[in-house]
């Protein structure tokens, strides 16, 4: 039983769900975040002893079917999280639905698990169906190689899945305190390493993917395992699963496609002369997350710890998240993920119990390097003779526009495609393993659909978070902003000849940075309606953090910020020199170390921001 002091330490909304719904027992998660301080020691058995098994029922199910209201209570919004859902409502409509003193307009938005990005087309098909029977008639391709679909009402929320599983996919853990999406480096042409690549996503994905039946009983009417969920143990994660979310990544170099350096835990190949892979450097604490004006709070990239074979990776990523799940903070939300255990405990510490956890040797971490987070636009040849074609979608978004039928196209392409897709980590998609005869065929659909890559530069690079209206954390625009802000940018670009570039930009809503906009060179993080912080100075690798360079912009003020240094980079810059080097060399900007250091020598290029 909980006992009064872990009550104390709950979160509210987690908890109120174990007596709110006391009684029923169709969906069990132990949830329970029992509070211990950092320093406990192993806790393990203790802290599974604690855990109380929260009864934790959808009300989704049993209101689905009935009346009343579209949104399910507060508890088990935080559970539905689980399967890889969130109740979100239209913000744009809530000024008109409170003066009608109507209801939000509430709906879901459900995120599938697609480890690596790699859909066939039937996958397609059917995500491709559901958005349009089901959703909003998009669909949302993320940053971290999975689909979103959104505007799913509750009611429709179990055809949904029922479809999405039929296709073989599902949502499990696809948000919540648990490993995401396991996603791996996007290029085809990487033949072998690739690969290598996908197998491990794959494998480390399947093995921290929770046990529990919870998913198939309740939203596809599966069979309720005698004894109930009581008696299922999940191995790895307890009862009371992760502190935080948990992001894994497998990156093949020279591409930092997947941007490893911002994950909990990443995988970089070691290539060999012939392109296989040797083993894995292995990387540990990056994370974006920070909430403005509270410094303790903050970006990191994470370190490197060492070098593994492959057949000891998934042993690797299970100590490391059982090591974070031990010792995690489970107390301060803001400072429980894995990036602020090893700036608290320090990475040898974290090293010693992964090695002494996993059982196997971590070697010295070998030399890599990484030459850009981007994606390769346009058509390249695979090693059998077929090629695929890297497309480029405006932040990720996909629907019919009346200028260019993007979703058809995608959908007519699929209809008759034998290779497969691939989400890429800068939310764009590729055709892969297309035959010769349907080349010319495809290019042209794609062409006519807009989704060949731009001419700018900027825009080449650029992502934005979803933000409004459905995201219920945006403080400003992202998705719908950014494209007209790069507009404008980009007749500053012209005038300073740098149209064809390649610089990263990336906008996001608010500071949890779900784009990751402070590995961006030129980083927008909302901070109220229209205004936004600029960050400069990431490395275009993706190995550096960027600095805050000036608050609280509106549009003409970022434009007229950002000129000055176009204007500078076009002047002075060095053969070969990325802006984000640049504006350090310049002076713009001091360069950022690790994350204590990203809010540290901040005033100084204030003052020259507002010379
Ligand atoms: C730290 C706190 C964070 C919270 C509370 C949070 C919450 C959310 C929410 C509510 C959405 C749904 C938005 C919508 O579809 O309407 C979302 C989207 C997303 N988040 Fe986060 N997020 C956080 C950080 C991150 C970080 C650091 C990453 C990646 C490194 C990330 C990756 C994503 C992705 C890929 C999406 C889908 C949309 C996209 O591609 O932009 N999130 N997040
Ligand atoms: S960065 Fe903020 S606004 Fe954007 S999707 Fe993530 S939580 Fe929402």
């Amino acid at each position: 039983m909980l006992s009064g002091e872990e009550l104390t330490f709950a979160p509210p909304g987690v908890l109120g769900g174990v007596f709110g719904n006391a009684g029923r027992v169709d969906f069990c998660v132990d949830l329970v975040r029992v509070g211990r301080p950092v320093g406990d020691g192993d806790a393990d058995e203790a802290q599974r002893d604690a855990g109380v098994v929260g009864d934790l029922v959808v009300d989704v199910v049993t209101d689905a079917e009935g009346e009343g209201t579209g949104a399910i209570v507060e508890d088990d919004q935080q559970l539905v999280k689980f399967h890889g859902m969130y109740l979100q409502d239209d913000r744009d409509l809530r000024p008109e639905r409170t003066r009608k003193k109507m209801e939000k307009a509430f709906a879901f938005m459900i995120r599938v698990r697609v480890p690596g990005g790699v859909l066939s087309p039937a996958q397609w098909l059917a995500l491709d169906q559901v958005a349009r029977d089901y959703g909003n008639h998009t669909m949302r391709l993320t940053t971290r190689q999975t689909v979103q679909l959104h505007g799913i009402i509750k009611s429709n929320l179990k055809a949904t899945l029922k479809e999405i599983d039929a296709a073989l996919l599902n949502s499990i853990a696809a948000c919540g305190d648990v490993n995401r999406n396991v996603m791996c480096g996007a290029n085809p042409e990487q033949g072998p390493a690739h690969a290598a690549a996908l197998e491990l996503a794959r494998k480390v994905s399947d093995h921290l993917t929770p046990q529990t039946p919870a998913y198939r009983e309740i939203w596809l009417d599966g069979e309720r395992i005698a004894g109930g969920e009581d008696n299922v143990v999940e191995p790895i994660y307890g009862k009371t699963y992760l502190p935080r979310k948990f992001k894994i990544v497998a990156a093949v170099p020279p591409s930092n496609d997947v941007d490893v350096f911002a994950h909990d835990l990443g995988f970089i190949a070691v290539l060999d002369d012939k392109g296989g892979v040797t083993g894995w450097n292995v990387t540990v604490g990056g994370g974006m997350g920070m909430t403005h004006g509270e410094e303790d709070t903050y970006p990191r990239t994470a370190d490197l710890m060492g070098f593994c074979a492959t057949k000891d990776a998934v042993a690797i990523a299970e100590a490391v998240v059982t090591v974070q799940r031990d010792w995690g903070d489970r107390l301060n939300r803001k400072h429980a993920r894995l990036k602020y255990t090893i700036e608290d405990r320090g990475l040898d510490f974290f090293r010693a119990e992964v090695v002494r956890r996993a059982k196997v040797v971590l070697e010295p971490a070998k030399p890599f390097k990484f030459t850009s987070t981007g994606d390769r636009y346009g058509w390249s040849q695979a090693a059998d003779g077929r090629s695929h074609l890297t497309l480029f979608v405006q932040n990720g978004r996909l629907f019919d526009h009346a200028s260019a039928k993007q979703l058809s196209a995608l959908r007519q392409i699929a209809q008759s495609h034998d290779g497969n897709f691939r989400i890429t980590p800068n939310q764009n998609l590729i055709v892969a393993n297309i035959p010769i005869e349907r080349q010319t065929e495809i290019h042209w659909i794609a062409k006519e659909a807009g989704l060949l890559a731009p001419w700018s530069g900027l825009r080449r690079n650029s992502m934005a978070c979803v933000a409004l209206p459905t995201c219920g954390l945006a403080l400003a625009e992202s998705e719908r902003y950014l494209p007209d802000l790069m507009t404008a940018l980009d007749e500053s670009l012209a005038a300073h000849g740098l149209s064809s570039d390649d610089i990263v930009i990336r906008m996001t809503g608010c500071p949890n940075g779900c784009a990751r906009p402070y590995l961006a060179e030129i980083g927008l993080v909302g901070k109220g309606p229209g205004r936004y912080n600029l960050y400069l100075g990431a490395a275009f690798d993706g190995s550096r953090l960027s600095k805050l360079y000036a608050e609280d912009l509106d549009h003409g003020a970022i434009v007229a910020a950002l000129d000055p240094v176009f204007a500078a980079y076009a002047a002075e810059l060095q053969k070969g020199e990325r802006f984000g080097d640049f504006t350090i060399r310049a002076g713009f900007v001091a360069a950022t170390g690790n994350g204590r250091d990203f809010h540290a020598n901040v005033a100084k290029q204030a003052a020259r921001a507002a010379r």
